[in-house]
């Protein structure tokens, strides 16, 4: 049985689809700080499956105990955590209180009940500001705001465990920008208050629930001015956790993105012509700490996992306004 925490989440929820299609067993544990619980009865009109669902908070220990002496636990998916980075620098201590006594929690709990298997949602943004592209899994590591120091601290963590004890198998994988939504329309994102990444921004203009985009800067080095993103649809990066659960063997680090680059300009004008639709923009000023460009190298991930993206910028554009037109 797979452990999936923070699974009624953004890409929990995806991989979770991902992992039945494959005849995993999962079981969930979200305490609901940045979910819905009717995803619950979503995942199963998608996968046709009850999914136990423990509403429980990670950093409390006895509550993990008790999951742990419920299931027979093989593996752990390891999603749960705060991700805005605006938010980590206005309360970094809830950040890391949050991200990383959760993980120390979980990881006491796992070496207590003899699971040694587990795959941590890592970031891009543990990169920094890069050299050069396409990034590469070996390229230094640095960090702009709390919440990418919380994911370059539980890294570490990881990996002094894993020369620790190497009976642990443990796989982290640094996603790029996942956006999209499951085929179905029954789940997607669904950022509270204003969004701070683009797609959800693009979104909500469509829906008129935000007037206008605003595009921060056009005097980028890149295409057309504007920030160049890896954007990856949610399903690929979901199926990218079940080929990392099919090949788990010591430390393993992978990036997953597409290796291509797409910029906010051809993001809003792709979004405009698959929805028909006419987004609102303006240019204004650039956003401090916001790079010019950020595309992976997914050679790693495609030679050891097999992993390839195969969904399109249309794809992605089409999906993320489907699922938020069906949940108005
Ligand atoms: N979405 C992105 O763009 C992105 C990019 C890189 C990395 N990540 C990482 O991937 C993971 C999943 O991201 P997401 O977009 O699905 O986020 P999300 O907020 O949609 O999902 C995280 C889930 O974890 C739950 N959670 C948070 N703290 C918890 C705790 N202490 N105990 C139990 N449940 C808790 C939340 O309720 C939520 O359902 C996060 O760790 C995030 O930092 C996300």
């Amino acid at each position: 049985m797979i452990l999936v925490t923070g699974g009624l989440g953004y890409i929990g929820s995806h991989t979770i689809v991902e992992l039945i299609k494959n005849n995993y067993e999962v079981v969930v544990v979200d305490n609901l700080s940045n979910s819905k619980r009717e995803v619950i009865d979503k995942l199963k009109k998608i996968t046709g499956k009850d999914i136990p669902v423990y509403i429980n908070d990670l950093c409390d220990k006895k509550a993990l105990r008790q999951i742990f002496q419920d299931n027979i636990i093989d593996s752990v998916i390891h999603f749960a955590g705060f991700k805005a980075v605006g938010e980590s620098v206005e309360k970094p201590l809830m950040y890391y209180r949050n991200n990383i006594d959760s993980t120390l929690t979980l990881l006491e709990v796992m070496e207590e009940f003899n699971c040694f298997n587990i795959i941590f949602s890592s970031s891009a943004t543990v990169y920094g500001s890069p050299k050069s592209l396409p990034i590469k899994e070996d390229f230094p590591l640095s960090t702009t705001n709390p919440y990418g120091s919380t994911k370059l601290f539980i890294e570490q963590i990881l990996k002094d465990l894993y020369t620790s004890n190497n009976k642990f198998n443990i796989t982290i994988l640094r996603y790029f920008n996942p956006i999209g939504a499951d085929e179905s329309g029954l789940i997607g994102e669904d950022p509270r208050g204003i969004p701070n990444n683009l797609m959800p921004y693009i979104v909500k203009v469509a829906t008129g629930e935000l007037e206008i985009l605003s595009v921060f800067g056009d005097d980028y080095d890149t295409v057309d001015g504007t920030g160049v993103r890896d954007y990856i649809h949610v399903t690929d990066l979901a199926r990218g956790h079940v080929l990392s659960l099919k090949n788990q063997n010591g430390l393993r680090i992978y990036n997953l993105g597409t290796g291509h680059g797409t910029s906010v300009l051809e993001l809003v004008n792709t979004f405009e012509k698959v929805n028909n639709i006419k987004i609102n923009k303006k240019i204004v000023p650039r956003r401090p700490g916001d790079i010019a460009e950020c595309f992976a190298s997914c050679d790693k991930a495609f030679k050891e996992l097999g992993f390839k993206a195969e969904k399109t910028i249309e794809d992605m554009c089409r999906d993320a306004y489907n699922y938020v037109k069906n949940n108005e």
